[in-house]
């Protein structure tokens, strides 16, 4: 069996040393045969208050309804825990997805189609989420409600806060949000029932065969 350090699977800056990649005794294609569906990252962006948390968790409902194996991380939940110890300042934010992205590979990996809802606002980190799986694994869907939509719904009270100077850094407000310049999927959650989205994206993974 050939060893790798941990280096040569494409990891860049890293600062453990003396580490040697174990290969799985399992592989992903070993679990997917088990399966009825191929995993994949559904990667939903948009700004607070878009839908993108209504609609993850919605087409998961929907997924799970057809006995596929399903999981969602939700960036407010995921900050919770696991991303606790971050803010919002662009380097936290980019630190949030960059786990984030990580952890949706290792979902990938268990053979499970994974949800991530989050702004993740900055196309360099989306696209680094992207370049650590292959072609097709990544669908990038944007959650297209404007700016105007979000404020009016303010679902939170978190728009009211931020342009009071009560937030920093709020996303649309204080902090940019850089549109998708090719997503695979964009949604009008701003104009569509939930039950269209969802229709939408499920019609995607469909087209896409992953089930
Ligand atoms: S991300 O920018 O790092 O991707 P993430 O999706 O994890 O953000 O968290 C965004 C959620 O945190 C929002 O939906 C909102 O509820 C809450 N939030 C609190 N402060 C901010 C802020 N300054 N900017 C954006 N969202 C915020």
């Amino acid at each position: 069996m050939a060893f790798m350090t941990a280096n040569s699977e494409g990891d860049t800056a890293s600062k453990s040393t003396n580490i040697v990649w174990h290969k799985p005794s399992v592989t992903r294609e070993e679990v997917l045969s088990q399966r009825n569906h191929r995993s994949a990252i559904l990667w939903f962006t948009g700004l607070s208050g878009s839908g993108k948390s209504t609609l993850a968790n919605a087409v998961n409902v929907a997924l799970f309804n057809k006995g596929l194996s399903t999981y969602v991380l939700d960036g407010d939940n995921i900050r919770h825990g696991l991303c606790k110890d971050l803010g919002f300042s662009d380097s936290d934010r980019e630190e949030n997805i960059r786990r984030i992205s990580e952890v949706a590979k290792l979902f990938l990996d268990a053979g499970i189609i994974v949800l991530t809802a989050f702004v993740s606002p900055f196309r360099s980190d989306r696209d680094k989420a992207r370049q650590l799986v292959k072609k097709g694994e990544f669908i990038e869907i944007f959650c297209t409600a404007d700016l105007e939509i979000c404020e009016n719904r303010d679902t939170k009270g978190l728009y009211e806060k931020a342009r009071k100077g009560l937030i920093k850094d709020f996303t649309g407000i204080s902090s940019p949000y850089e549109e998708p310049l090719s997503p695979e999927l964009k949604i009008d959650t701003g104009n569509l029932d939930l039950e269209k989205c969802v229709d939408n994206v499920i019609n995607k993974l469909r087209d896409n065969g992953i089930f």
